[in-house]
């Protein structure tokens, strides 16, 4: 158990960035619809419309007792599943294990090595199947639809993998996630006898990090998953507020929807100062793009809107993206992640006593510097107007992870009410993955490869050879 998350929003108004900033007046202004938002909101989370929301309370025992039967069996965990059968997982494992959890001497408690397949690159693929021994490894296959080519077609290669190194045990060495019911892959998991578990319904990928998605690979990994599901629980209980000032998801939204549409800053940076955290910065990546970009409103009218998100690293960005935001075009709001306590204590050492250029570091820690160069970012970005918002976490843990992945989540489907659109689909991303269908052949997808071959010319003029 650990403290609170602190989302300080004093960079993003008037009184600090002028006219890049969001007025009190112009904030006050959403209070009815703050107001009306909160309560449909909590109407359908009543009548279980968001199980998302309730995830917090899950029962995973049998996560927990699973994570605990394979750990000490197997050294190595594939996750295949990409997007949010990816995302969540990685950020987790990124934000809670070791920075080279792979490569330490480890315990049955420690977890396995984890991989992530979470693209069909096939060097990335073959990399992986060189590193992890098939006879050693647990692959993990995650996908909601149950049909997805990319994440399909891994499995194909780890199954024909499975049978050619481990023989009639091959399935063993596999666990689903998908649909309780439907698709391709619940099919393949009944039939062959697989373990599996579901995806609740109506939890869409992006959203089911809290589902066994990403508690799996989590107690795979050797993460405390209570933990993190109290975290979520307790951002949970400080999200009921339905006043925009009290409640730090509303506020989060009202911020960046207003710095979008009234102040044209559409790109939406997330700047963690942790290494650990930039997995959750990706995450967010997704969950911000594939739920806000849509093209049309929820009364079917083409819109075409959405904030890009963008992840950028501290201090490592420093020397390279920081230089734009501070003196490039004012169409940015960063959200920086701030660390207050880290793991490690590294102290430089005063070995240079008397060369003043050095004298400042001698003695004092890796955190300090962080820190001070942390604040110079934030002070640079707001002395040139500039508008930023701070989330700390008191220090990174189950706990504060699971809070982080809550409120974001929340703030999320607070924001497409305020665009207007359907945050929990994703029509572009379904059209690729029919695109993906039609062009491999498959049976009943041959209009839709014509109508793409046929939408793919090159103009001789154009390609240089
Ligand atoms: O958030 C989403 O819905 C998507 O990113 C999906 O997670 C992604 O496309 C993978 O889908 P599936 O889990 O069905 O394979």
């Amino acid at each position: 158990m650990s403290g609170n998350l602190v989302f300080d929003f004093t960079n993003s108004t008037e009184t600090m960035v002028g006219e890049h900033g969001v007025s009190d007046i112009r904030l006050e202004s959403f209070s009815d619809i703050a107001f009306r938002i909160d309560e449909d909101l909590k109407t359908r989370r009543k009548n279980g419309h968001l199980p998302y929301r309730d995830l917090p309370y899950s029962d995973v025992e049998r996560i927990v007792a699973y994570g605990d039967s394979v750990r000490g069996k197997f050294k190595n965990f594939v996750n295949v599943g990409i997007g949010g059968s990816a995302l969540g997982a990685q950020a987790l494992v990124s934000a809670l294990c070791h920075p080279f959890h792979n490569l330490i001497d480890r315990r049955p408690s420690d977890g396995m090595r984890m991989f992530f397949a979470d693209n069909i690159d096939p060097d990335l693929l073959a990399g992986i199947f060189d590193v992890a021994p098939p006879r050693d490894t647990l692959y993990n296959i995650i996908t909601k639809s149950g049909s997805t080519a990319e994440t399909m077609g891994t499995f194909l290669l780890v199954r024909a993998l499975l049978e050619k190194h481990v023989g009639s045990g091959w399935s063993d060495h596999i666990v689903v996630t998908t649909d309780e019911h439907k698709g391709d892959l619940r099919k393949i998991a009944d039939d062959e006898g697989m373990e599996s578990f579901a995806v609740p319904d109506g939890v869409g990928g992006r959203f089911s990090v809290l589902t066994p998605v990403g508690l799996i690979p989590a107690v795979c990994a050797g993460i405390d998953i209570r933990e993190l599901l109290d975290g979520a629980a307790s951002m949970d209980k400080r999200l009921e507020s339905s006043d925009v000032m009290e409640n730090p998801a509303y506020l989060y939204s009202f911020y960046q929807f207003i710095l979008d549409t009234d102040k044209k800053k559409a790109i939406s940076v997330m700047m963690p100062y942790s290494s650990a955290l930039y997995g959750c910065a990706d995450w967010y990546r997704q969950l911000w793009a594939e739920s806000l970009g849509k093209k049309s409103d929820l009364k079917g009218a083409t819109v075409n809107v959405g904030p890009t998100p963008v992840k950028a690293l501290g201090v490592t960005d420093q020397h390279s993206q920081v230089q734009l935001y501070i003196e490039g075009p004012y169409d940015k709001v960063f959200t920086i992640l701030a660390v207050e306590s880290f793991s490690s204590d590294l102290y430089m050492d005063p070995a240079y006593k008397g060369a003043k250029s050095l004298d400042y570091l001698g003695g004092r820690t890796m955190a300090e510097l962080i820190e001070a160069e942390r604040l110079g970012t934030v002070y640079a970005l707001t002395k040139n107007n500039r508008p930023n918002m701070t989330v700390r976490f008191p220090e990174v843990s189950p706990h504060t992870i699971g809070q982080f992945m809550y409120v974001f989540e929340v703030a999320t489907l607070f924001s497409g009410r305020l665009y207007h659109i359907d945050p929990l689909d994703q029509p572009g991303v379904e059209g690729g993955k029919i695109a993906a269908f039609a062009l491999m052949g498959r049976a009943g997808y041959e209009e839709k490869a014509d109508e793409i071959r046929r939408g793919l010319t090159s103009i001789d003029r154009y390609v240089k050879k």
